[in-house]
């Protein structure tokens, strides 16, 4: 076992200075990292060397650096996370002062300060009677949670049968085994099968992919699409479903916002067969799309939110689920209670981060921010629609997917081969070199997927665009 020394970074001049070296080669030998195909790091075996993993030390608002010293552009805020940017003091001095305090106490029959104040604030932030705030410390826990209390408010209110769920293909819901069951990527949840039953999968909004007589017509396709969702009700069975989970934009497969009147048949549907609508905003809220809670920016009122990431802008880690008034009303009074929770949901340290978080939120009025720019943000990216290997820029606020296709005018996807070599083998480690931090995805059909800090303007759009432009370009000759 090697012992990494907990060092003071700061910015190297040489390219690989001993300590990155050797950061590299720990992480490489004992770090098991999230969804990460190991072998790119290790040695080719041809007296060559796979990459060293990237290493990144420092953040200052929406640029981040590595321990090489070599600076980039944070255009996926981490991971949807940091909305309001890095190396926030404010937010890490509230931090300090609440362990300084109390550092931690449970929500298990217990409060403490930070919970019951961020609860109050985020209650009168969510629409309608959404009044009810349950902590965990992530969006997948608040995915399982929202599941479980489906679950039980129906047995408690007379309805047992009510424990299925649907949810969109390519959707990503998380990894604990509910939350999985949730999500539509089958690569994800084949290792893990079998997994909870009584998950089904419903068509998403990739407009871009639609059904040929659709695809030109938003308000037909968002009807139709919204219809799966009752054909999958009726076919189950009314009494047997509980919940219908669903992104306001669903990030997975690149960004697909709502069409027209895409929620509003689907609140109908939910309401016709007393079935709960969960908006799982893990990524969508705290301004993603420009408001509070995404469900504002496209007018539907869920019976559950679910949410995460942007809460802390990631300085800390915290998840929730916000439920309405009557999911709550059986656990007011008498025996009835919610087993479930987390040591860590709520954590005092986490809330008042997120408290600090949400003061900059106001005093900077960065949901107005993103409104304003957002169609610029969307004017810039859409540029690159004269390359070739763009076939898509689709999105909506700070958060956009950008399709690459092989033929634009039959909109032809890669084969697994050519996404191989093309993402993995290319882009990935190009668009870094190029100093830009973003994805390449092919969860669904292969995308790169921007959503950069809360704070960026125009300015910033562009030198996005360039970089991108420049990667794309050199990215055709490895089609
Ligand atoms: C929509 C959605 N739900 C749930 C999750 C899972 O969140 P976490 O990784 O915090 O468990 C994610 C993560 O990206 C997500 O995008």
């Amino acid at each position: 076992m090697s012992i990494v020394p907990d060092e003071v970074w700061e910015p190297a001049s040489d390219q690989r200075t001993p300590r990155g070296t050797r950061l590299a080669e720990a992480a490489r030998d004992h770090l098991w990292m999230h969804f990460t195909r190991h072998s790119v790091f290790e040695d080719r075996g041809d007296g060559g060397l796979g990459h060293s993993v990237p290493i990144i030390v420092r953040g200052e608002g929406h640029r981040i650096w590595d321990d090489r010293g070599q600076e980039y552009i944070d255009a996926l805020a981490g991971l949807f996370v940091t909305n309001v940017g890095h190396g926030r003091t404010e937010i890490a001095d509230a931090m300090a002062a609440q362990a300084r305090e109390l550092a931690f106490f449970p929500l298990w029959s217990y409060a403490h300060p930070r919970a019951i104040e961020l609860a109050e604030r985020l209650a009168a932030e969510a629409p309608g009677d959404l009044n009810r705030v349950f902590f965990t410390t992530g969006g997948g826990e608040a995915v399982e949670t929202a599941w479980k209390l489906a679950k039980q408010y129906f047995k408690l209110t007379g309805k047992p049968g009510k424990t299925k769920v649907i949810s969109r293909q390519i959707a990503y819901h998380g990894t604990p085994h509910g939350a999985l069951s949730l999500t539509g990527i089958t690569p994800a949840r084949i290792p893990f099968e079998p997994l909870v039953p009584g998950a089904f999968k419903v068509p998403n909004t990739n407009i871009y992919r639609a059904p040929e007589h659709l695809r030109d017509d938003e308000k037909a396709f968002g009807r139709w699409a919204a219809d799966r969702i009752e054909e999958a009700i009726l076919f189950e069975g009314a009494d047997s479903v509980a919940a219908v989970f669903l992104e306001p934009v669903q990030n997975s497969g690149g960004c697909f916002p709502p069409p027209a009147g895409y929620f509003e048949r689907v609140r109908e549907i939910c309401d016709a067969h007393d079935v709960l609508l969960v908006s799982d905003e893990t990524i969508c809220a705290f301004g993603r799309i420009g408001s509070m809670f995404a469900c504002d920016d496209f007018g539907y009122v869920p019976d559950i939110i679910t949410t995460a990431k942007g809460i802390t802008s990631g300085y800390a880690p915290l998840g929730l689920m916000i439920a309405s008034d009557r999911l709550f009303e059986p656990f007011r009074t008498g025996l009835n209670f919610f087993p479930h929770g987390y040591t860590w949901g709520g954590h005092p340290v986490s809330c008042a981060a997120a408290m600090a978080n949400l003061d900059i939120f106001e005093r900077e009025g960065l949901n107005d921010h993103v409104k304003a720019n957002a169609p610029t943000f969307r004017t810039t990216l859409e540029r690159l629609l004269d390359l070739q290997l763009v076939g898509d820029v689709r999105g909506a606020g700070y958060f956009y997917g950008i399709e690459l296709v092989k033929d634009k005018a039959t909109r032809a996807t890669f084969d697994d081969a050519e996404s191989e070599r093309l993402l993995r083998g290319f882009l990935s480690k190009a668009l870094f070199d190029a100093g830009l931090y973003c994805r390449a995805d092919d969860r669904g059909d292969p995308v790169i997927q921007l959503a950069p800090p809360l704070t960026i303007g125009p300015a910033e759009f562009d030198e996005i665009e360039s970089r991108l432009r420049a990667v794309l370009t050199e990215a055709q000759r490895h089609v």
